[in-house]
């Protein structure tokens, strides 16, 4: 409420702002006159805020050199200097004309004397920017929003940003997959496939999972249409044939699981399911379907159960899944996995199920440090397809399914999961070869070690993020086994192991 009040007085106040669109390129020569050096402030003149902010955008260096947060894969990924707490999405969607205004109200901490924040944002515009309820100076670069507020903020200080913009969402280029990413239009569904890099496609954030916050989404659609994200639904407010859909996610989540689904859905509550998995169970499903619609999802408050018997308790409020068309995959949002209506009309949509659910823990909760392990994630969700073999069919039966596959990828030359190609994050050796390194090492450790090792690090990490090595510090501490050449033969060496006898006790 404070917050909105603020942001009106502010959008008043504000002058001439404007900025750039995507694709511009900052001048290498100071070109003053161009959208690029967007300058505004209160008094219409330059300010030394409106002045740093052109500076550090566009005249310390072309914005290829813009540090990101660190990561060798992204170079240009996420910022330093700030910790997020917390995201407001107040998000008006047009569905007629696929048009969004939009208000992202940012609460973050700083961690370093900042004269500007750096926000990742790309292809939609940007009208007016507020620090702490005052206009800022702003310049939107390339996939930077660079902010000057009016003075700076010390190391240690809490900030609002409020970021005012508009546009049609569309799908995003992404350096990592060979396909469109972000906001997709499918018909009259729409809904956000981010991963790994288009969080920042469709609203402005520190865009990697090292920095991981909580979201409000505030949707307002027509009266009609049904708006979804992560979380839990609060509140569904009507005013003028309008409906504002308020979903309130209260765990960490890193920006890339952020999603909506807006479209002709129904929202599906599964009391059955929640009371097995311990959890409320809800799915956003095509209006006039429910859960026996999609056979084999009526098995997920199970799935559920069994995962939080392996791993530990579900690390989140509630989930379930969203059934949307023309995606061609699933994707693990956060407490609403996304899944394409054929994936879960296939005869692997179970397989998909324990997969996505798995991501929970490993992925969601226990978050990438670096997209370089996305083993981490795939490996693990993959691994966790085997152990419902297991539970479904017998150790004898996921034996014998595993050592098909190693056989397969044996002689498939595919590159070695610990390293991938930055340009093919998700290739299959990342999901399968991932899965059998977390096998191998079941022979290597025995069972108890080994479910010990996974309840330990998704307990230890849990809301965190982490890299392969501390993993392989759990599993050596937890084992007393000395592990670096198991994990360099399944992770790096790109020849697929045998796998070792079993092992343990
Ligand atoms: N993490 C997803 C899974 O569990 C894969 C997503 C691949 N697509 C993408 N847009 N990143 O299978
Ligand atoms: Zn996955």
């Amino acid at each position: 409420m404070r917050r909105r009040a603020a942001l009106l007085i502010g959008f008043a106040l504000a002058a001439t702002a404007c900025s750039a669109t995507t694709g511009e390129i900052a001048a290498t020569a100071p070109a003053p006159t161009t959208a690029s050096t967007a300058t505004t402030s209160t008094s219409g003149a330059p300010s030394p805020a409106a002045d740093r902010a052109a500076g550090l955008a566009s005249g310390e260096g072309p914005p290829g050199q813009i540090l990101g947060i660190g990561d060798d894969y992204f170079p240009q990924l996420g910022n330093p200097g700030y910790d997020v707490e917390h995201y407001t999405l107040d998000l008006v969607f047009d569905p007629e004309e696929t048009e969004l205004g939009a208000v992202a109200t940012i609460t973050a901490t700083a961690t370093a004397d900042l004269d500007t924040v750096n926000l990742d944002f790309s292809s939609l515009i940007v009208s007016a920017v507020f620090v702490d309820g005052a206009a800022a100076a702003f310049t939107a670069i390339d996939e930077e929003l660079t902010i000057a507020p009016a003075a700076p903020i010390a190391a240690g200080e809490d900030f609002v940003i409020d970021v005012e913009y508009s546009g049609s969402p569309r799908t995003a280029g992404s350096a990592a997959v060979p396909f469109g990413v972000g906001w997709q239009t499918v018909g009259n569904q729409n809904y956000v496939v981010a991963e790994p890099d288009a969080a920042h496609s469709w609203f402005p954030a520190n865009d990697h999972p090292l920095d991981k916050a909580t979201y409000t989404f505030r949707i307002n659609v027509p009266e009609d249409v049904v708006a979804a994200a992560n979380g839990t639904l609060v509140d569904r407010l009507t005013d003028l044939g309008r409906v504002t859909w308020v979903w309130e996610l209260d765990s960490p989540m890193a920006s890339y699981l952020a999603t909506v689904v807006i479209g002709d859905f129904t929202i599906v509550e599964d009391p059955a399911a929640g009371a097995v998995a311990g959890v409320p169970i809800r799915h956003v499903l095509p209006a006039g379907t429910t859960v026996t619609d999609w056979p084999g999802l009526e098995r997920l408050g199970e799935m559920v159960a069994f995962l939080a018997e392996l791993f530990g308790p579900y690390p989140f409020a509630n989930y379930g899944i969203a059934v949307v068309n023309g995606f061609g995959a699933a994707l693990e949002n956060q407490t609403l996995s996304l899944f394409d209506r054929n994936v879960a009309r296939s005869f692997y949509f179970e397989d998909v199920l324990v997969h996505e659910a798995a991501h929970q823990w490993f992925g969601n909760s226990v978050s990438l440090g670096r997209w370089a392990d996305i083993w981490l994630n795939e490996g693990f969700a993959s691994y966790a397809e085997w152990l419902w073999i297991e539970r479904e069919a017998g150790r004898d039966a996921m034996e014998r399914a595993i050592a098909a596959e190693r056989a397969d990828y044996a002689v498939a030359g595919l590159t070695a999961p610990g390293v991938p190609p930055s340009f093919d994050l998700f290739n299959r050796a990342v999901y399968r070869v991932g899965a059998m390194t977390l096998h191998a090492l079941r022979l290597t450790v025995g069972d108890d070690a080994f479910f010990d090792i996974l309840r330990t690090y998704a307990a230890m990490f849990a809301d965190q993020s982490v890299t392969t090595a501390d993993f392989v510090g759990v599993a050596e501490t937890i084992s007393g086994v000395e592990l670096d050449e198991l994990f360099d033969a399944w992770l790096i060496d790109p020849k697929v192991p045998e796998f070792p006898a079993a092992g343990g006790s």
